[in-house]
C-alpha cells in the first residue's frame, strides 16, 4: 500500500491510501489544509499512521500540524489521533461540542481546544475553515463538518462515499457511484433530517467537495449535494413503506 498526496484545491491536499480488502477496492482519505496554521481532517486508521504520515510530511513538517479535525469518532475518522498528537507536540483535537465533551476528552491524549460551535471559523492564516454541526449525518451523534471558505472546498466526510479506484479528482459524476455504495455498505443514518441536513449544505455552494472514500470532486458541489439527498430521501421514504409495511 502507498498513501498518493494531490493537491485538490489551491493549498488542500488530498492524502489516499488504496486497499483492495474491502469492496474490491476502496480508498481512504484525509485532508490537508495548508493554511500557516495546518489543519489535518481525518486521522486515517491507526494501522495506516506510518503511511498517512510519511505522506503528509512530503507537503510539511509533521511538526506544522495545529489542528487535528475530523467528522466524528469512528477508526478511519479518528483512530490515529494519539499518534499525529505525538508526532505533532504542537497540535490540539479541534472537533464540535458533541465530539469534544463525550469522546474527545476521554480519548484525546491531550485535551482538545474548546469545542468548535455550529458555524465557528478556525482562520488558519491563509486559509479559514468553519465547523458545521451535522448530527446523524451521514453517521454519529457527533457528526460535523468543515468548509474551507478561501477555496470553497466543502470536507464532506463520508457523504458521498464510493469505492473503486477512482482519480484524485473528478468533474464526472460520483452520484451513482455514491448511491451503489450505499447499497452495498448503507452507512447512512436515514431519518427524516439526513435530506434536509444536506440540503443545508448544498446553500454553501462548494467548488470541490472532498469526499473521504473516492475521488474528489470539482464542479457544481451543490447540484452533487442535491442529488445526493434526493437519493437519501428516495431510501428515507422506502424504509417507511418496509416499516409499516
Ligand atoms: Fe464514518
Ligand atoms: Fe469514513
Amino acid at each position: 500500500m502507498e498513501t498518493q498526496v494531490d493537491e485538490i484545491a489551491a493549498g488542500v491536499y488530498r492524502l489516499s491510501t488504496f486497499t483492495d480488502a474491502v469492496a474490491g477496492g476502496f480508498t481512504y482519505n484525509q485532508f490537508l489544509v495548508a493554511g500557516d496554521d495546518a489543519l489535518l481532517f481525518h486521522t486515517g486508521p491507526r494501522q495506516m499512521f506510518p503511511l498517512v504520515s510519511a505522506a503528509l510530511a512530503k507537503v510539511i513538517p509533521l511538526e506544522r500540524l495545529r489542528w487535528v479535525s475530523f467528522g466524528h469518532w469512528e477508526a478511519d475518522e479518528s483512530g490515529a489521533l494519539n499518534d499525529w498528537l505525538e508526532a505533532a507536540p504542537g497540535a490540539e483535537v479541534a472537533v464540535g461540542v458533541l465530539g469534544t465533551l463525550l469522546s474527545g476528552a476521554d480519548q484525546a491524549s491531550r485535551p482538545p481546544r474548546p469545542p468548535l460551535a455550529d458555524g465557528e471559523v478556525l482562520d488558519l492564516g491563509g486559509k479559514r475553515v468553519h465547523w458545521i454541526d451535522t448530527p446523524h449525518v451521514p453517521h454519529g451523534w457527533d457528526a460535523g463538518l468543515l468548509f474551507e471558505e478561501t477555496t470553497a472546498t466543502l470536507l464532506c466526510g463520508d457523504i458521498g462515499a464510493h469505492a473503486g479506484a477512482v482519480p484524485a479528482l473528478t468533474e464526472g459524476d460520483v452520484v451513482g457511484p455514491a448511491a451503489t455504495a450505499e447499497d452495498m455498505f448503507g452507512g447512512t443514518c436515514l431519518t427524516a433530517m439526513t435530506a434536509p441536513t444536506v440540503r443545508r449544505l448544498a446553500g454553501l455552494a462548494p467548488r470541490t467537495l472532498g469526499i473521504m472514500h473516492g475521488a474528489s470532486f470539482a464542479g457544481d458541489g451543490a447540484a452533487v449535494l442535491h442529488a445526493l439527498a434526493d437519493d437519501y430521501d428516495r431510501r428515507f421514504q422506502a424504509s417507511i413503506q418496509a416499516a409499516t409495511r
